[in-house]
């Protein structure tokens, strides 16, 4: 009896993945709406009453029933690297130039395939199963988020074929969800999402499935990995996928020739508007799985792929007004409040102007109306200014001599296009820095939102970032809509944010030009935040990646003393300031507390950076030997304080030996 009530649920649930696939993949459904919706209740009524025949991966089961906490971070089998891109028929030649220099010999195919504008997903399954969907994150680590990419209605849950299989592709949501999405926003009074990226974005980190069930997000694949087993050619990899049920690009093609390329970028360039999805350009894929393997990849992108981008959108419009931003560093932005305008899809009603010189260069008044562009980068801007059509009423703009929030006077470095405020307590910089010590990818203080950091700031709470780490509960509840259990959330938040890895923290100080991955760089190479206290231009310049504009401004930051004071609180306040390896255990940097004197010539380093480098792992260098000095440096044609540390016993570091000292890492 039981026997034959799991063989018929198990026969629905085939019918009803069929019909999935027939209706979300194929769009070629062969049952109505309602008709599907019967089979489905037939199903859940079925699972109601033989609860132990339910199964994971039962359609019924997509949409999980508690929110969840949060996500984990997991790290990817292989990373998910990033493409080159290129915008011009030139530089799309020069790519198989490249490529024809590594493989002269052989003629080299290609399939060309549609870049999505959506966010970079992997998937596994486990025989036959759907087990876990991780997010891009920054290549080698991603969010953990199998219950949400569950949601989605074209990705099977069960495949017919039991090897461990990764599946990669991009997750999307197509204009007609945005724009639904954006309807309710709106009437709700929500922020409006700016773009469809943005939605899916925001939407893939719903922390409840229900709410990212409605939100329709779709995927399409293009990469299929099977463990243990060779490689396909990219046109075998879509054809298999497709055969085993998911989603693929039909709109994909394959390229004998780059000419076949080159039609297939201007058709669809042509046609984007027809898709019903966001794309910014044609991804060109070399076929061959061999000739793959030969061109090999560099650290950030395959050397057998570029993106061939589709040229910027415009359209034209009406400044109604322009305004300044006051940003973290304190530059003051002026932004084009625009007669709202339809883009590539989105409404777009502001624009950067970026600074004074380019309104006046471009001559933009109050009142014109100029051609937007969106291109890649998605922040439109203005492109020139339609003068024929001036009337005369146009206003020019006067860039304000005060910044506009704290009214202190502005200043414009003499090389600097930008104008900045340099009140270090101005109210906006505070914001903008606190928005971005918190944000995700900085200390990832959730629940530290601008509306919060609003409310902080102004009741006075909080006057410097590292106040966050001496808020009481009692602070909190007395904010507008902070209850007792969002205040101690945010309290633990806070707390665990101290156990952050030290790039993070890095990166969330807002040193100019140390973006994500510079931090990393640091963190990886200096292993603790005081190590950075004296570092000198110099020794930065060496680290490959860092150049001359980031060296000098990580100088400068950690020289102003306004910093200094900061950093010194958040140690006080207990946040993490050493790199992985040596975090959690106690931590002294290798030559703190022993004197150096340096004599004679180094070969590899100049006696400058030599100090710089002894001082930043917290020894010091002094200029005679005594009875106190731990080491001497002896270089090329070293003279008497050689001969005086050998009379006082001191111990002598010839060039060699001081080097490895000074690169030990686990010090
Ligand atoms: S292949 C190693 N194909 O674009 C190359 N990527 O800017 C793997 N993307 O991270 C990517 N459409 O998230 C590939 N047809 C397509 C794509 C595509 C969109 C995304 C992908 C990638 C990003 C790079």
């Amino acid at each position: 009896m039981n026997h034959s009530i799991e063989e018929k649920i198990s026969h629905l649930r085939k019918t009803i993945e069929d019909h999935e696939k027939k209706y979300y993949i194929d769009n070629d459904p062969q049952i109505s709406d309602y008709e599907f919706d019967m089979l489905i209740k037939e199903l859940q009524e079925m699972e109601r009453r033989y609860p132990e025949f339910v199964v994971p991966e039962s359609p019924t089961q997509r949409v999980g029933e508690q929110p969840l906490d949060g996500f984990v971070s997991v790290s990817h089998q292989t990373p998910m690297l990033s493409l080159d891109n290129c915008y011009s028929l030139t530089e799309l030649k020069s790519f198989e130039v490249r490529l024809k220099k590594i493989i002269p010999e052989e003629k080299i195919h290609f399939v060309a395939e549609l870049k999505i504008d959506g966010l970079g997903i992997s998937i596994t399954y486990k025989e036959g199963k759907f087990t876990q969907a991780i997010t891009r994150g920054d290549g080698i680590r991603g969010d953990d988020v199998t219950a949400n990419v569950k949601t989605i209605k074209s990705l099977p849950l069960v495949i017919d074929d039991n090897r461990d299989i990764e599946i990669r592709g991009e997750i999307f949501l197509p204009f007609s969800s945005f724009h639904q999405i954006n309807t309710d926003r709106q009437s709700l009074g929500e922020p409006l999402f700016v773009n469809p990226r943005n939605a899916a974005a925001g939407s893939i980190r719903l922390l409840d499935p229900k709410e990212v069930t409605v939100r329709n997000l779709d995927l399409f694949l293009y990469t299929i990995d099977i463990t243990g087993e060779d490689g396909l050619d990219q046109w075998e990899s879509l054809m298999l996928l497709k055969g085993l049920g998911f989603k693929i690009n039909p709109i994909s093609q394959p390229c004998d020739t780059l000419d076949d390329v080159v039609s297939f970028h201007k058709t669809w360039n042509e046609r984007r508007d027809e898709l019903g999805y966001d794309v910014d350009g044609i991804v060109v894929k070399v076929d061959s799985k061999d000739q793959r393997q030969q061109l090999g990849s560099t650290a950030k992108f395959p050397k057998w792929a570029i993106s061939y981008k589709f040229p910027a959108r415009q359209a034209t419009t009406k400044i109604n007004d322009i305004i300044i931003q006051v940003g973290r560093t304190g530059a003051l932005t002026p932004v084009a409040v625009l007669e709202p305008v339809k883009l590539s899809g989105i409404t777009i009603s502001r624009s950067t102007l970026h600074n004074e010189d380019e309104i006046r260069r471009k001559d933009i008044r109050i009142g014109d109306q100029v051609l937007i562009e969106r291109s890649g980068d998605v922040i439109p801007k203005v492109v020139s200014v339609m003068k024929e059509r001036r009337t005369g009423k146009e206003v020019e703009f006067v860039f304000p001599k005060s910044c506009p929030v704290c009214a202190s006077t502005i200043f414009k470095p003499e090389d600097e296009a930008v104008s900045r405020c340099f009140n270090p307590s101005c109210p906006a910089k505070l914001r903008e820095s606190l928005l971005h010590f918190a944000s995700r990818r900085a200390m990832n203080i959730e629940g530290l939102g601008e509306a919060l950091v609003n409310q902080l700031h102004e009741s006075g709470i909080v006057k410097s970032i590292p106040d966050l780490y001496s808020l009481h509960l009692q602070d909190l509840e007395n904010l507008e809509r902070m209850g007792p259990k969002s205040s101690r959330n945010l309290l633990d938040e806070i707390e665990r944010s101290k156990t952050n890895e030290l790039f993070r923290l890095i990166f969330a100080l807002g040193i100019r030009f140390v973006g994500e991955r510079t931090a990393q760089i640091l963190a990886k190479h200096f292993r603790n935040l005081e190590s950075l206290f004296f570092v000198s231009g110099d020794t930065l310049k060496d680290i490959n990646d860092v150049g001359p504009k980031v060296a000098e401004s990580i100088v400068f930051f950690f020289r102003q003393p306004e910093n200094r004071d900061l950093i010194d609180r958040l140690k006080l306040a207990g946040l993490n300031f050493l790199a992985k390896k040596e975090q959690g255990t106690f931590h002294k940097p290798v030559l703190e507390g022993r004197s150096f004197v340096l004599t004679g010539t180094l070969s590899a380093l100049t006696r400058d950076s030599a100090k710089e480098k002894i001082e930043s792992l917290g020894g010091r260098v002094v200029a005679a030997v005594s009875s106190k000095t731990d080491y001497v440096v002896v270089g090329e044609a070293a003279g008497s304080k050689r001969e005086k540390a050998v009379k006082l016993g001191i111990s002598l570091l010839n060039e060699e030996a001081f080097l490895k000292m000074l690169n030990q890492d686990n010090y």
